[in-house]
């Protein structure tokens, strides 16, 4: 009996443990008038370095947004997004004085949001403001999707 038990409660914690978390698959569905690397209709669509770093930044902008939200810790400013003055870009004429400039700014508004953190929410959504500038000048496509970021 005792050994039954044990089997059964062994079992039991076995198939909870399954993870069922299952992966979240970004569809690259929004980005409509963002170059599009060309003539490659036969192999996979690939991100370029830079299409790449703003799904990124999409995400944790979406986890900074909550944990504003909640008033959590908000962190550190994520040095890693310096590589919008470096990263390739699909086409690379669209790295040109418009974007400089309003990489520059953007960067200045994300840094805001860690340095000043009493407006920790007027910055944040300064910095989507940043986003949507340059994405009017450049891509609209993911616009309606960058909007969703906004702390109301
Ligand atoms: C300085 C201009 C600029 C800023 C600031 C900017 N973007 Fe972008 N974004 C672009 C350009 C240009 C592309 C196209 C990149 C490419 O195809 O190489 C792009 C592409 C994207 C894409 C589509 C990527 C894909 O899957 O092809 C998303 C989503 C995106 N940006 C979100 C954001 C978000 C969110 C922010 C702010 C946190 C932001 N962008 C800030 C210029 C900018």
């Amino acid at each position: 009996m005792k050994k039954f038990i044990f089997l059964a409660t062994l079992s039991i914690t076995l198939f909870s443990c399954k993870n069922e978390a299952s992966t979240p698959v970004t569809t690259i569905k929004d980005t409509a008038n963002c170059a599009k690397p060309k003539g490659k209709e036969f192999e996979m669509y690939r991100l370029s370095e830079m299409a790449a770093l703003m799904e990124q930044m999409y995400v944790e902008n979406s986890q900074l947004k909550e944990r504003i939200e909640k008033g959590g810790a908000i962190g550190k400013f994520p040095e890693h997004i310096l590589k919008i003055h470096t990263a390739k870009l699909t086409d690379p004429d669209d790295n040109d004085a418009f974007f400089k400039d309003n990489a520059a700014k953007f960067i200045t508004a994300q840094r805001l949001i860690y340095s000043d953190t009493i407006n920790v929410k007027q910055h944040f959504n300064e910095g989507v403001d940043a986003c949507i500038t340059c994405h009017k000048g450049k891509c609209g496509g993911p616009i309606a999707r960058i909007k969703k970021l906004y702390i109301k």
